[in-house]
């Protein structure tokens, strides 16, 4: 039986997916490098300086260790712009009536996301308590598509990651949870998440017969 969910948060929980989207292709164009949604999605769950040498790659850039910080700091502020406006109104449809439900089940809950802004982004979702756990990503030496940050998620809620159910839209999120020994629920496109046990477009489509579906796997 699936004790505990663990939820990564960009582009799950709120559409902060599409703002650090923003960000990078704002720098991509600053060094003249082509950079369109599809190149986004291997980014997708990767964290900062991981997802900058990812657009250097793609333009066949090479920077000093000294620049790169430079770039990443940039980047972070562009996208700390787009969060500065954020508010409850922002978080997506279904998610405090799917945690309702959790609750009631007596499941318990993480937050397994690579971003160091984590933190902020569900103060100004005004979800600071939501969780059992948050893993703080400062502390996780292997980002995703590493299991680790899952991992520590299932060790400090004492669950089994065989009863955990990973929630994520990033194909390095998905990969993390099945290395992880989780069951891997893909939230967006089935053909970019191919990975994932089961892939639906948000996570407003959990409704209560799918919900008895997962927790009585
Ligand atoms: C992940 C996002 O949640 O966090 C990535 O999917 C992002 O796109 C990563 O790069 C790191 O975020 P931050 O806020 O620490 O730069
Ligand atoms: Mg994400």
């Amino acid at each position: 039986m699936i004790q505990a969910f663990v939820f990564d948060l960009d582009g799950v929980l709120t559409d902060t997916a599409e703002y650090h989207f923003l960000a990078w292709q704002q720098l991509a164009t600053q060094l003249g490098i082509d950079f369109s949604r599809e190149d986004n999605e291997l980014l997708k769950g990767v964290d900062r300086m991981g997802s900058l040498e990812l657009i250097l790659k793609l333009g066949k850039v090479q920077l000093s260790q000294d620049e790169k910080l430079k770039l990443a700091a940039q980047k972070n502020t562009d996208y700390l712009k787009l969060v500065e406006s954020m508010s409850p109104a922002d978080l997506f449809p279904g998610v405090l009536p799917l945690f309702s439900s959790l609750k009631a089940a007596g499941i318990k809950t993480a937050l397994a996301s690579a971003s160091k802004n984590a933190a902020l982004v569900l103060q100004k979702l005004g979800i600071p308590d939501l969780f059992d756990y948050v893993a703080d990503s400062n502390f996780i030496q292997n980002g995703k598509p590493d299991p680790e940050i899952f991992l520590t998620c299932a060790k400090a809620l004492g669950i089994a990651p065989e009863r955990c159910i990973g929630v994520e839209d990033a194909p390095a999120g998905v990969t993390a949870i099945k290395a992880a020994g989780m069951y891997a629920l893909g939230i967006g496109e089935a053909r970019a998440l191919a990975q994932a046990d089961l892939v639906i477009p948000a996570v407003s489509a959990i409704n209560q017969p799918l919900l008895t579906r997962l927790l009585t796997m």
